[in-house]
């Protein structure tokens, strides 16, 4: 099964309205480097529509991603961002589930998966984040908690969406860290997440999603991930804020 490669930038809460727009149009202008690996800006919020229209004056082929969203339609959510309103900027993708939005504003497998519902219900498609943290990884406790994360992150999606849904397995210790997890490291929970899709839907439908690593990803070490065989792209934070790191990581994948 080849799986297209997909390559996100999560810019984070960084950057301001004319750098947004510096970074776009210097990826967007050089998409072509990326080869056949899907590109994604997932800039904060208030400037998506600065980046979506950056991308749009350009007429490249980069994608949009949210970094966050409720699950509600609408309402009183005082600060919160429906995801119709990510669709209405032209958004494609939302990440979810972060490992920032899981420790420091209290999300839960549970709040995750509705929120992934409400996105595909929507039509967005997710990026549902997973991963352990170091103290985790040292207790010998990866798997389990990684399986319990995805279990419950994607509960009760019917095969349909299962397929388009993105995973991205973070490692909480690689992220921002510099701490990269090795290619093995990262192949052997990637192998896990897909056996564990297998059995959630079918083989054939955990062929089909695609699985990203993202921690510390840089340009060079990019390539050593890109070859392995479950490793499907990368989320990247850091590096995702130069254009020549951000396209050096998606020309690892893409070439
Ligand atoms: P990093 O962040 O590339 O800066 O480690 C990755 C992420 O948080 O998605």
């Amino acid at each position: 099964m080849s799986r297209r490669k997909i390559v996100a930038g999560n810019w984070k809460m960084n950057l301001d309205r004319a750098k947004a727009k510096e970074l776009t149009a210097a990826v967007a202008a050089r998409v072509a480097e990326a080869g056949a690996t899907e590109l994604v800006l997932c800039p904060p919020a208030t400037y998506l529509e600065t980046v979506g229209a950056t991308i749009a004056a350009t007429k490249s082929a980069v994608a949009l991603g949210g970094q966050n969203m409720h699950d509600k339609a609408s309402g009183a959510f005082t600060g919160e961002v429906a995801p119709a309103m990510l669709l209405d900027l032209g958004c494609r993708y939302v990440i979810l589930g972060h490992s920032e939005r899981r420790t420091l504003f209290g999300e839960t497998d549970a709040i995750v998966n509705a929120k992934t519902k409400a996105a595909l219900a929507a039509g967005l498609i997710p990026i549902v984040c997973v991963g352990e943290t170091l103290e985790e990884r040292e207790s010998g406790r990866t798997s389990d908690v990684v399986a319990t994360q995805v279990r419950g992150s994607l509960a009760g999606l019917p095969p349909a969406d299962l397929e388009k849904t993105v995973v991205a397995y973070e490692p909480v210790w690689a992220i921002g860290t510099g701490k990269v997890a090795t290619p093995q490291q990262a192949q052997e929970v990637h192998a896990l997440i897909r056996g564990l899709l297998g059995t959630l839907a079918s083989p054939a439908v955990a062929d089909k999603v695609r699985i990203q690593y993202g921690g510390s990803v840089k340009p060079d070490n990019a390539a050593d991930l890109a070859i392995q065989p479950d490793i499907d792209g990368a989320l990247v934070g850091g590096a995702s804020l130069k254009a020549d790191d951000f396209l050096g990581i998606a020309k690892a994948f893409g070439g």
